[in-house]
């Protein structure tokens, strides 16, 4: 049975995801830092608060020997939403990037064996189309760069596993209408997971993700850079 194992999947677009692989007979770790909420169902909730890196590391032993063939970076959080760069705490913007960028890239750290044993071997990253420097916008400075720091480490990562055949791809799920991307979003929650997942299921050790090509909107199109 193929397995993936999720994190941020308590709501918004990591809840869609899980009820989606549930839905087609995956195996799913629904990882989120409040398991008692309700989860997609049949998911096997594991604990984890990416601001925590003991619980981060903990992971490894939790799922030893698991062959587990996409581990989805999902979590995430945007904390100078609609914010000048006058009302940016300093605080939020550190935390932006433990949250953003260090935390997922410590987690695909602590799961790389789990995913060594699968048969697929991917590692995928939900970014967002802000963090891109050839489409930068204005403000948005805590959650821009942190995103962007994301794709750089998971360019340093997937270069670190290429030897491995690991895929790492990095995915914008378009402006969704979550808590995160408020009603105004562009495209609803069901439309960006069946996108990216298109995008998802199709990499395999025989069909890599090719980075170089930029990172991936949630309709199959590359975003540069
Ligand atoms: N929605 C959009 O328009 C949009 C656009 C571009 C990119 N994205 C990205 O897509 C991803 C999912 O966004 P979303 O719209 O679904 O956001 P959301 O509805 O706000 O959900 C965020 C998820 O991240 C989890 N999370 C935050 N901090 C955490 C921590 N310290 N430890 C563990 N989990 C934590 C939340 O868990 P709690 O319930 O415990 O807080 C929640 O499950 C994020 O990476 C986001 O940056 C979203």
């Amino acid at each position: 049975m193929p397995t993936i194992l999720i994190t941020g999947a308590n709501r918004g677009i990591g809840l869609a995801l899980a009820r989606s692989y549930r839905r087609d007979g995956w195996r799913v770790f629904a990882a989120s830092r409040s398991p008692d909420e309700s989860l997609a169902e049949g998911a096997e909730a594991v604990t984890l608060d990416l601001s925590n890196p003991a619980s981060i590391k903990a992971l490894t032993s939790t799922l030893a020997g698991i062959p587990i063939d996409i581990v989805w970076n999902n979590a995430g959080v945007y904390l100078d939403k609609s914010q000048t760069l006058e009302q940016v705490d300093n605080r939020d913007w550190l935390r932006s990037f433990e949250i953003n960028c260090i935390a997922p890239i410590r987690i695909a750290e602590a799961l790389v064996e789990n995913v060594r044993l699968s048969e697929r071997k991917v590692m995928a990253f939900t970014t967002s189309k802000m963090a891109s420097l050839a489409v930068n916008g204005a403000g948005a400075y805590a959650y821009r760069s942190s995103k962007t720091a994301l794709n750089m480490a998971v360019r340093c990562f997937a270069k670190d596993q290429e030897a491995m055949e690991i895929s790492c791809l990095l995915l914008h799920p378009g402006h969704v209408r979550t808590d995160m991307g408020g009603p105004e979003g562009d495209i609803d929650i069901a439309t960006s997971v069946a996108g990216m997942r298109k995008v998802v299921d199709q990499i395999s050790p025989a069909y890599p993700a090719d980075m170089n090509k930029g990172y991936f909107d949630y309709d199959g199109s590359r975003i540069a850079w």
